[in-house]
């Protein structure tokens, strides 16, 4: 078990203010996450003064909520934006449709204006995607064809786009050999001894939610609402299996069973191949997040966005291996990972027939052994200031929590690859705290805390719904230091029904990446939609990922450099 000697304290890391190498002092070793930092260890700036009286006079003027359509920012933010659905990649390939998590890494790491940046294309709308439109007819899986579903299976997955930023502006590199795309069609193996449903080389990816890099410089993107493409397998009982049919029918002309997916991929940025980690569990992964411990072994964070699902850790027995080791499930009331070992535990043996089944029936055997319901885990960061697991829980309306929080869990002795931990509520939303349903996280290289927002578009703006006060979904920052430390605010306000995704900061602090997903989402006649952003002459509204720079953040990076 590794322990960390050092004792992380927002004490102590005030006592090193003006100290030198403060990341290397206090950042972990390696973190790399989802909707995060890659690595803010890398810094050795000295803190200078300029610094620290930046910090005393910093102002960060709060956003208000809004809900103009529009993609609005805070005085000292500016954004462009970098791609948008249907944009050329290459002479082959288009970018995909609702972009979530994005992460860039940098082609040379002397070079951060310049580098791969990765997309996730969550789900697709059949209104805007294939011209389907749902609500047409009384039983609508009658009338899908194939080249809608075709089209639907192109626009999902993930994008590999090499994108460079010149006078400010980040383009993307057209037809760079590095650019292509991965979609629910691309062939993948699964990283498993055994077949799953048959197949040890499966066909394709999609409910591409949140995700990460790893410690060797790979993408991760999570598979969350994966029935609503092929269905799922549910068990009664006596054991008996049945076929819950999807939303979207694809199942009706690809026979492809629903155990092939709801998986952690991984993905090669320099040839495209794919691998699913079977060990990781099969459930709604929001994301990933990974931890090299200093023998090289991995621990990987992730959780099951649904109501009353679980948050899991994987502890690698081998070096780099997201194959070899345990998957453990939180019970966050004792404070324990348990193991989902078939071997080890008695109740598993008696329910499934092997450590195969209870890795496809994760929730089910987290269930057996005690796990915690949680309300909705979604995005997961580590703090690098205290070395703490921030978890969203976006909200579970079945039990009135309607607001969400961020769960603080701080492992046994700092060891990430402790079996104990406390956790505690770090933050509740509502409106004493200025924001409300929590989802994805992301640290700048000073150790502010970012965070989105995902009010669903069923409900925000709604009279009646406990989300008015909040109006459009939105981008917040929590500073760490100074004056407004603690406080949540609102830094950017999303366009009509979006949410904004996958914050990712450049490795310089000067960008950060993020992605305006399913604008005009509620449209119920696309010649008039619900919002028209990014306000093309086709006033059709469009997903997109952004850069946004400016003064802001560039304070916000260098203020306390850790
Ligand atoms: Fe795809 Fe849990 O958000
Ligand atoms: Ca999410
Ligand atoms: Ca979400």
């Amino acid at each position: 078990m590794e322990t960390k000697n050092k004792k992380y304290s927002r004490k102590e890391f005030m006592s090193f203010l003006g100290k030198a190498s403060l990341g290397a002092m206090l950042a972990p070793p390696f973190l790399t996450s989802c909707g995060g930092t890659s690595t803010p260890a890398h810094t050795t700036d000295t803190l200078s003064k300029g610094n620290l009286e930046n910090l005393k006079t910093l102002v960060l003027e709060a956003l208000p909520a809004s809900d103009k359509d529009d993609l609005l920012l805070a005085k000292g933010l500016d954004y462009h934006i970098v791609i948008k659905w249907g944009d050329q990649i290459s002479d082959k390939d288009t970018f995909g449709f609702n972009n979530d998590f994005t992460c860039f890494i940098p082609l040379d790491e002397k070079n951060p204006k310049d580098g791969l940046l990765w997309v996730n294309h969550e789900y697709i709308n059949p209104l805007f995607v294939s011209d389907f439109d749902y609500e047409k007819y009384e039983n609508p899986q009658k009338h899908r064809t194939k080249a809608q579903v075709d089209k639907e299976m192109y626009n999902v997955g993930g994008s590999i786009v090499r994108v460079k930023e010149e006078n400010g502006q980040w383009k993307v590199v057209q037809n760079d050999p590095l650019n292509r795309r991965i979609t629910a069609q691309t062939p993948m193996r699964l990283n498993w001894d055994m077949p799953i449903k048959g197949k040890t080389t499966v066909i394709g990816t999609h409910s591409n939610c949140s995700g990460g890099i790893t410690p060797w410089k790979t993408f991760i993107t999570c598979e969350e609402n994966y029935d609503s493409f092929f269905g799922e397998t549910e068990y009664d009982k006596n054991n008996q299996a049945t076929h819950i049919p999807s939303l979207y029918d694809w199942e009706k002309f690809y026979n492809y069973p629903p155990e092939h997916y709801g998986w952690v991929v991984e993905i090669n940025p320099k040839d495209g191949t794919a691998q699913k980690h079977i060990a990781l569990g099969r459930f709604a992964h929001e994301c990933c997040t990974l931890y090299e411990l200093a023998d090289k072994r991995i621990v990987a964070y992730t959780g099951d966005d649904k109501n009353n699902e679980h948050l899991y850790k994987f502890i690698s027995s081998k070096p780099g291996s997201l194959k070899e080791g345990t998957l453990y499930v939180a019970n966050t009331e004792k404070g324990q990972w348990l193991a989902l070992d078939w071997e080890t535990q008695p109740a598993l043996k008696k329910k499934f027939k092997d450590q195969t089944e209870v890795l496809i029936r994760a929730r089910e055997a987290a269930k057996l052994l005690g796990a915690t319901e949680l309300n909705r885990p979604e995005d997961i960061e580590i703090d690098p200031i205290t070395g703490n697991i921030f978890v969203s829980l976006t909200n579970n309306n079945s039990k009135k929590d309607f607001h969400g929080s961020i769960l603080k869990i701080e492992e046994t002795k700092g060891a990430f690859d402790a079996l104990t931990f406390k956790a505690s509520t770090y933050l509740a939303g509502g409106e004493e705290n200025g924001f409300s349903c929590p989802d994805n996280l992301a640290f700048d290289l000073a150790g502010n805390l970012w965070m989105t927002s995902d009010i669903s578009g069923s409900s925000m703006n709604k009279k009646g719904k406990p989300y008015m006060p909040f109006k459009n979904n939105g981008l917040f920052v929590i500073p760490r230091h100074g004056k407004d430390a603690g406080k949540v605010i609102r830094v950017a306000s999303a366009p009509r029904d979006a949410e904004l995704t996958g914050p990712w900061f450049s490795p310089d602090g000067k960008t950060l990446f993020l992605s305006v997903q399913h604008p005009g989402e509620q449209t119920k006649d696309v010649k008039n939609p619900t919002s028209q952003w990014p306000f093309d002459k086709d006033n059709i509204p469009k997903p997109a990922v952004v850069a946004i720079t400016g003064d802001l953040i560039e304070k916000m990076n260098k203020l306390n450099k850790i």
